[in-house]
């Protein structure tokens, strides 16, 4: 009998509502969606199946019930306007990173040179070069895995038109990283690792799917925000906006960096969409 969409999307809906991953039916259309190489509205008119597909649907959807992340087995991640390749070994970009952008926008202005710090797959970097095109946007990340994501993506956004970003193997923590943009930066914008390595053994199973060093930092997820405030202070021109992703519970610890750096004005944190303080602003004085 030739397998159904309607079925075979309720048995896969089961299957991951049972195993606790969710929402279920939404990623059993995504992974539907992925199989049939079609968005998930095509799934609206009730396409035909194939024998093959739906096997391999039902074995992303039960390699999914073993808490593989969706994007592991689409390969690719959505944020704002674009869709990046992310597999093991790179961070999986979060939407409410997508407002990191969005509070940054009147600084990426055309003359502007932005800095992604810690930047993953470069969703930061790159959306800011899809969205705003600043003359010059460049993006450090320190993990090899990740780099190969970043530069991967970086290309595909190229050669898609967009304003090529600059990868820059580096750490944050160098004194000597890109000294040649010394106090002329107009926006650093970082989604660091801050996981507190407390809460390890609390994270969801998705979570786990990520790499080590993008999440986790010290003892309270605080231990790269010194060097992370050194170096934005240092390339940022007067007036340049530093933006920096963080916990819900680190932005006092964070504005008392901040304002011990001495180099700071107009410090404050900003809600996520849901209204959980998780950004923090800082213009250089
Ligand atoms: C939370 S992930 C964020 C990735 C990306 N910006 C995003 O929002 O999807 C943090 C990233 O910082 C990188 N990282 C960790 N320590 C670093 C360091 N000292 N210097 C540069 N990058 C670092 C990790 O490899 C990881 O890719």
């Amino acid at each position: 009998m030739q397998p159904q969409a309607h079925t075979e999307l309720a048995a896969a809906t089961a299957q991951l509502s049972a195993a606790g991953v969710g929402p279920a039916r939404v990623e059993a259309e995504l992974l539907l969606a992925f199989v049939l190489g079609r968005g998930r509205s095509g799934l609206l008119a009730g396409p035909t199946v194939s024998p093959e597909q739906a096997a391999r649907f039902r074995g992303l959807v039960g390699r999914r019930a073993t808490g593989v992340p969706l994007q592991h087995l689409t390969g690719s991640a959505p944020f704002r306007h674009l869709e990046l390749a992310v597999g093991p070994g790179v961070f999986i970009p979060r939407p409410e990173t997508e407002l990191l952008v969005e509070l940054a926008a009147g600084w990426l202005l055309p003359g502007a040179t932005v800095v992604d710090l810690c930047a993953g797959s470069g969703a930061v970097a790159l959306a800011v070069a899809n969205e705003f095109a600043p003359a010059r946007v460049i993006a450090v990340e320190r993990s090899e895995p990740a780099l190969r994501w970043l530069r991967r993506n970086a290309a595909d956004r190229q050669a898609a038109g967009d304003r090529p970003v600059e990868v820059v193997a580096g750490d944050i923590s160098d004194p000597k990283l890109l000294a040649d943009l010394t106090g002329t930066v107009a926006a650093v914008l970082a989604n660091p690792p801050y996981v507190a390595e407390s809460l390890r053994d609390r994270l969801p199973p998705e979570v786990a799917s990520d790499p080590d060093e993008a999440l986790f930092a010290g003892p309270d997820g605080l231990a790269l925000m010194s060097a992370l405030i050194a170096l934005a202070g240092r390339l940022l021109r007067p007036g340049g906006l530093l933006g920096i992703e963080h916990a819900e519970d680190q932005t006092p610890a964070l504005h008392e960096l901040l304002a011990a750096a001495g180099d700071w004005d107009r410090v404050a944190g900003r809600p996520d969409l849901t209204g959980r303080p998780r950004f923090s602003l800082a213009i250089r004085r």
